[in-house]
């Protein structure tokens, strides 16, 4: 067995198409709802982007990004990070950070000026270690539990 470090090293991030992200979203942010829960309204928009992070042929990781604004903020063109999940046994090694970074270029590259997200208290210093910052109060997401805003800008 290779050492895990090693094995985040030989980690390559690219577009997938959405079908791709239904299994890691279901085993890992939604195992207790239906398979169903796991396809997003938004998938299938020509301007979403869906990244996999793979080691070797194996899908190890899966983000999503859609034009969603964010509705308590002015201006608009915002993304939405939505469905981020690595495979269990894989997490804390650096595949989420590759994912953002490949996502947040791409933002970027397409000049949005905010990206923002929904996330579980359990993420939340995950998103700030990259510049996001919560926007108002913690919500509860039914079933999922409770979750907050955050944003990140590039305009700032
Ligand atoms: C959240 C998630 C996508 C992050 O991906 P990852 O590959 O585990 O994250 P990374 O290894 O790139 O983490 C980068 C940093 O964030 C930290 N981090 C990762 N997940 C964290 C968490 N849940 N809480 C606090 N810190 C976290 C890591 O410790 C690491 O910091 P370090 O380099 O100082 O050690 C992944 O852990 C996951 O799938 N979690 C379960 C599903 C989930 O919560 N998705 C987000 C829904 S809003």
């Amino acid at each position: 067995m290779p050492d895990l470090s090693e094995l985040t090293q030989t980690i390559t991030v690219r577009p997938i198409a959405y079908p791709q992200t239904y299994d890691l979203r279901h085993r890992v942010l939604r195992a207790h709802q239906p398979k169903e829960a796991a396809e997003y309204l938004e998938d299938h928009e020509v301007d979403s982007l869906h990244l996999g992070a793979f080691q070797e042929c194996r899908l190890v990781g899966v983000i999503s990004m859609y034009q969603k604004d964010q509705p308590d903020l002015d201006g608009g063109y915002h993304y939405r990070i939505r469905g981020m999940a690595v495979e269990p046994e894989l997490q804390s090694k650096g595949i989420g950070t590759r994912m953002l970074q490949r996502g947040m270029q791409w933002l970027q590259e397409r000049e949005v000026p905010l990206v923002w997200c929904n996330v579980r208290l359990s993420a939340t210093a995950f998103y700030q270690k990259y510049g996001f910052t919560v926007l108002g109060p913690e919500f509860d997401l039914p079933p999922l539990g409770p979750h907050k805003v955050m944003v990140c800008s590039f305009t700032d």
